[in-house]
């Protein structure tokens, strides 16, 4: 039994309209990410309970607390008991899992028990959530251990020391979209909720490897890997050892105050689409081994060439939403092996994945069959970008990506939003974080999804000075009717750097036929992208295109007799089968352009 303090009392509660702020720390971020990749995970998948909390009435309450007592030992009435609703499989997508969830916006609680037997004495156990989405409340036997904000990004709860035979687990996930999250209330795509990756239990030595970067430094010579390592023993002055057998490194690195910034001599076999060469790669430190498989390559710009490993290259590529018309937002293995598919048979070598991070298996299988990856911030629209705590959650955001990622040959893009105004407030928010990701990686290039200039029919925007490519996102022959003054936008513009145009586009129904002229049907969108292609293939400063989109998605703005909640901009239906006539234009194109490369 868990008795009140005097002070509090069963009615007080409902009068207090602030009592979200002692549940939000957001002390669950980048700071708290621990490496592990090639460590074993204990799964924490499977049935939860689970009820939806409409009015937040446990955390009102404070009744994730169960069975208790006033100070006199009576037992109290319990309005609501956040472990005793229905069976729920994590991960999902609540959305989905009952008709009348669909739109649920708001709190929910997952509760499961879980043993727990001590390895060894010394061990630390962490908690790993994938993703959630959005504010993620946990409490471990009924006590709050902190709160992630940020809907796409995995985030840890060190456990350690706090473990009994049997634990209880509760979350509390709430996905309100609000004016100051990121992204804010109003996005083209559904706001699925809930615990939508995998939740794992991970153990590590008491010393350990909590941070291991890896990647060739981008000086042109192709012979010097730069690793940084950083150990959980910050008075660490012993040696981390770095092996990679194929390249006959067996290097011992001496560590200052727990961190190493070192290099090591070898000339790899690069990595690229067409040859995705791996490397086993190892790091040991103590009792630590941890393990991943690492491609060497280098992606940067000149002029307005973007150049794989010294080489120009024309990012064919199209963008992709995390969407399925029956799990939502739940990502497994083989749908991202679809998506890939898909786009190898459109002819992409590239594609992006919009517009927050996706489930880090697609970074690591694309690392596998050969295609360079755009991941994105959901710095989207109208973001708050007057507000200090709102740039807070996009920076932790982008840098909790940034970390999850970071060894990940297939991501040559860090994109830090899309389609945002170009105001002042917005300019200094979004070239904080251009900086931010400049500083914490510099083996990639960082973009945006740029508007077009309306005023000067110019590809400008002042976000582009901090930028390695400038994103653009038109929409000729669809939102914006005339082609001439795509044309005019070409001859207006003069770009000193890459541009990708990163959107373009029209919607149609799958198999809905009729003339070109006729918008929704499939042959006003072929027109839309033939006529694409004819303007952008005169433009030399495109080095790549990702148009919107691989897939229809479901989308709450887009309701007509063509639409019915789903955008329908997809070059295949929902179905992810049935391939529409401007699938084909595309393919004619990158095959083009594949010859010529
Ligand atoms: C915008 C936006 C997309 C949206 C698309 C559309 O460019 O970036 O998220 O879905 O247009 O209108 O279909």
């Amino acid at each position: 039994m868990t008795t009140l303090k005097q002070s509090e009392n069963f009615i007080e509660h409902i009068h207090d309209e602030n009592y979200g702020a002692k549940y939000n720390l957001q002390n669950l971020n980048h700071t708290t990410m621990i490496y592990v990749d090639g460590r074993p995970r204990e799964q924490l998948n499977g049935v939860w309970n689970f009820t939806v909390d409409a009015y937040d009435s446990v955390l009102r309450e404070g009744c994730y607390i169960l069975d208790r007592t006033d100070v006199h030992g009576n037992r109290l009435p319990w309005d609501f008991a956040p472990d005793e609703g229905h069976d729920i499989v994590v991960p999902s997508c609540w959305n989905m899992v009952k008709p009348e969830y669909l739109y649920y916006e708001g709190s929910a609680w997952y509760s499961r028990w879980f043993t727990y037997f001590s390895e060894n004495s010394e061990e630390r156990v962490f908690l790993r959530v994938g993703a959630a989405n959005y504010d993620t409340k946990v409490f471990l036997n009924q006590e709050f251990l902190g709160n992630h904000y940020g809907g796409s990004t995995p985030f840890f709860v060190e456990f350690t020391g706090t473990l009994q035979e049997k634990n209880l687990l509760q979350f509390c996930v709430n996905n309100d979209r609000t004016s100051d999250r990121v992204p804010m209330k109003n996005t083209d795509w559904f706001n699925y909720g809930g615990i939508y990756r995998d939740v794992e239990l991970i153990r590590v030595p008491k010393d350990f490897i909590v941070d291991f970067r890896i990647y060739l430094v981008p000086n042109g010579n192709f012979n010097e890997i730069a690793v940084a390592i950083t150990v959980s023993d910050e008075t660490a002055q012993d040696e981390v050892s770095v092996r990679i057998p194929e390249l006959g490194i067996d290097q011992s690195l001496k560590l200052e105050t727990g961190k190493i910034k070192g290099a090591l001599n070898a000339e790899p076999e690069l990595w690229s689409p067409e040859n995705p060469k791996l490397y086993d790669v190892e790091v040991s430190f103590r009792e630590d081994r941890v393990s991943d498989r690492i491609g060497f390559r280098q992606i940067s710009v000149e002029g307005t060439k973007v150049l794989l490993n010294g080489k120009p290259i024309f990012l064919r590529g199209v963008s992709v939403h995390e969407d399925d018309r029956c799990v939502g937002k739940v990502s497994d293995k083989a749908d991202i092996l679809r998506r890939f598919q898909h786009a190898k048979e459109l002819g992409c070598n590239f594609m992006r994945l919009a517009h927050y991070p996706h489930h880090e298996l697609a970074a690591k299988l694309a690392d596998k069959v050969g295609l360079l990856l755009w991941e994105e911030v959901p710095v989207y629209w109208a973001i708050d970008f007057d507000k200090p705590t709102t740039y807070k959650d996009a920076e932790n955001q982008l840098l909790e990506l940034i970390k999850r990622d970071f060894n990940r040959a297939s991501v040559i893009i860090w994109s830090v939003g899309n389609e945002n105004a170009d105001t002042d407030a917005r300019l200094k928010f979004m070239s904080n974080l251009a900086q931010t990701a400049k500083q914490f990686d510099p083996s990639r290039l960082v973009s945006a999804a740029c508007l077009v200039n309306r005023e000067k029919a110019k590809i400008e925007d002042r976000l582009a000075e901090v930028l390695d490519i400038i994103g653009l996102n038109e929409y000729y022959g669809w939102y914006e009717p005339n082609y001439n003054d795509f044309i005019r936008l070409g001859e207006n513009s003069n770009p000193d750097k890459p541009v990708v145009i990163t959107e373009t586009g029209a919607g149609a129904l799958a198999g809905h036929h009729g003339p070109k002229t006729d918008m929704f049907t499939e042959e006003y969108m072929k027109n839309v992208y033939n006529k694409q292609i004819e303007v952008i293939r005169e433009l030399d400063y495109v080095q790549g295109m990702s148009p919107w989109i691989l897939y229809d998605f479901r989308s709450p703005r887009r309701c007509n007799r063509f639409q019915k909640g789903f955008n329908r901009k997809g070059l295949i239906a929902d179905n992810k089968h049935t391939k529409k006539l401007a699938f084909y234009v595309l393919q004619k194109f990158y095959q083009e352009k594949a010859e010529k490369q």
